[in-house]
């Protein structure tokens, strides 16, 4: 438990395991890569528990019965924020290989800490919100800013909050705080809520940049 509404921070040994070696900086970005992929399903596992099923009729080989499956009625969007919530999407469309997959691209302005948004594949309307569900994928949700604008894009075209899914690795109390307290139905995922930012925005104790640890460019 927490103190937020809305917000789940997964509790596994598994995920627990997997944090302390992507928090170790002398973890390999191949290393890192792998552990994140691992973090993935259990937070894929929470963030579509309540999906929506329909019954269909199946014939096994013994007989008929009838089972469930998910609805044809509903679109799953995956919105990987670019370029570190690329992590999380070849997981996602391995488990959801009919979702459709829409990037964001915003990078962080380092004085400011004010995102900059450089490429959107979002439609320009959505013909059918209600049962539209998003899941944005961002590895680091520290002040939040990111995330505000990646919810707004979607709340914008009438996508209900409540199909709204943040996932992130880990989070930082503030992020949290401004997210929740603005949009107070959109479920937010995280493997761990940290302690703090510091004065450059980073997660304390968090990992260092995700983006770089993933994609071998941190300089030394
Ligand atoms: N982005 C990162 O990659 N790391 C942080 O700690 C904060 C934002």
């Amino acid at each position: 438990m927490n103190k937020y509404k809305n917000v789940y921070e997964i509790n596994h040994p598994l995920c627990s395991h997997n944090l302390s070696i992507i928090r170790d900086k002398s973890t390999t970005a191949e290393v890192f890569r792998n552990a994140i992929k691992r973090i993935t399903y259990l937070l894929f596992y929470k963030a579509t528990e309540d999906l929506e099923l329909e019954d269909c009729n199946i014939t096994t080989p013994l007989e008929n019965c009838t089972c469930k499956r998910l609805s044809s009625k509903k679109e799953i969007i995956i919105a990987p924020i670019l370029r570190a919530g690329l992590i999380f999407s070849d997981i996602a469309n391995e488990i959801m290989p009919y979702a459709t997959v829409r990037h964001i691209g915003m990078y962080r302005d380092e004085e400011t800490l004010t995102p900059v948004w450089y490429y959107n594949k979002i439609p320009i309307e959505f013909e059918n919100p209600e049962d539209t569900t998003v899941l944005i994928l961002d590895p680091m949700l520290a002040t939040g800013n990111s995330a505000l604008e990646a919810i707004k894009l979607f709340v914008n075209k009438k996508v209900p909050q409540k199909n709204i899914r943040f996932i992130s690795l880990i989070s930082a109390p503030e992020g949290l705080e401004k997210v929740t307290s603005t949009y107070k139905d959109v479920k937010i995922i995280t493997a761990s809520i940290d302690n703090c930012l510091n004065q450059n925005g980073y997660i304390r104790p968090g990992l260092g940049d995700a983006g770089d640890r993933i994609f071998n460019t941190v300089e030394n």
